[in-house]
């Protein structure tokens, strides 16, 4: 039996381009989307659509991450920072309406809050994780997810978001700017060199903070973006130690730790230290598409 279209996709039918000729419009047709040219992106039984399709994704999560991930965030550890994500959203989408795109979704945890705060928006989630996209496509009611890979042209048409939201997650600058809105935001979401610190320190093979990241940032996103305004949300959280556990494997971490550093002391609950900067940028008329490389975290 086809795979129905799910509803949060459809208000997203008029913004969506096919990701193979880059200019026809989307249309659904038996469990699956389709441009006039024949080009066909199956919709997944689990909600989301795979636009991402004859390539391999350059980077993305595996199952195993996402479900850490899944788990911890269900802990509400991060609500803070969610409820950040959300208000800086807030200041960029009309009252009716509103249009929030995430990259890097992971599993729709921040979009989620995103579009609780907006009543009237909708949300697309891009994400290479099947996995993670699996939990995103349920999220929220008004949240559609699609596999997709930043650091290619976005599936989108231009100008057609109002927010682009980036939380720990990959950037690819030129693409953000090109399917903003002159008036929408950008809202990056990055950690601080005090992020998780005590982890860091009792596990050595966790993936430090690079102490450039934020000059590394600035320069990437300054063609196409000024900053309007960033908040540092900084605050100590006792985790037990499956959350310890949790933590690192939805990490980047997760794939340089060794077993030894998994049964050793690093696990053991303990105050942690929550270190994030949130920053809303604004886009710059026209931008300067000036040919710089999409930038990693
Ligand atoms: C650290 S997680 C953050 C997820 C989510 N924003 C959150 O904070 O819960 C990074 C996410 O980026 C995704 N990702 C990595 N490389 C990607 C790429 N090239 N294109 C799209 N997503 C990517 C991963 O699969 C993962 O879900
Ligand atoms: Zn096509």
């Amino acid at each position: 039996m086809p795979v129905l279209l799910p509803p949060a996709l459809r208000p997203f039918l008029d913004l969506l381009r096919c990701p193979a000729c880059r200019t026809r419009r989307l249309r659904a047709d038996r469990g699956a989307l389709r441009c006039t040219a024949g080009h066909t992106f199956d919709i997944a039984r689990h909600g989301y659509a795979g636009l991402l399709t004859g390539t391999r994704a350059t980077s993305g999560d595996d199952a195993a991450m996402a479900r850490a991930r899944d788990r911890f965030l269900a802990t509400g550890t991060y609500e803070p920072l969610r409820r950040t994500v959300a208000r800086l959203a807030a200041g960029a989408v009309p009252q009716r309406g509103g249009t929030v795109l995430d990259a890097g979704c992971g599993t729709g945890y921040y979009l989620s809050g995103v579009l609780d705060r907006l009543p009237a928006a909708r949300g697309l989630g891009l994400d290479t994780s099947v996995r993670a996209l699996r939990s995103a496509a349920r999220a929220h009611d008004r949240a559609a997810a699609a596999t997709w890979d930043v650091f290619r042209p976005f599936p989108l048409a231009d100008a057609v978001a109002d927010v682009v939201l980036d939380v720990f997650a990959p950037r690819n600058p030129a693409e953000f700017h090109r399917v903003l809105r002159p008036a929408g935001r950008l809202v990056v979401v990055r950690p601080t060199a005090r992020h998780l610190a005590e982890l860091r320190g009792r596990i050595p093979a966790m993936v430090t903070v690079d102490p450039h990241k934020e000059q590394r940032l600035h320069r990437a996103l300054a063609p196409f973006f000024r900053a309007a305004v960033t908040e540092q949300v900084e605050y100590p959280v006792s985790l037990t130690g499956p959350q310890v556990r949790d933590l690192l494997a939805m990490t980047p971490s997760a794939h340089h730790v060794t077993g030894a550093d998994l049964t050793g002391d690093g696990l053991l609950p303990g105050r942690v230290t929550v270190s994030v900067l949130a920053t809303a940028y604004r886009p710059h008329r026209g931008g300067e598409e000036n040919g710089l490389a999409p930038h990693a975290t």
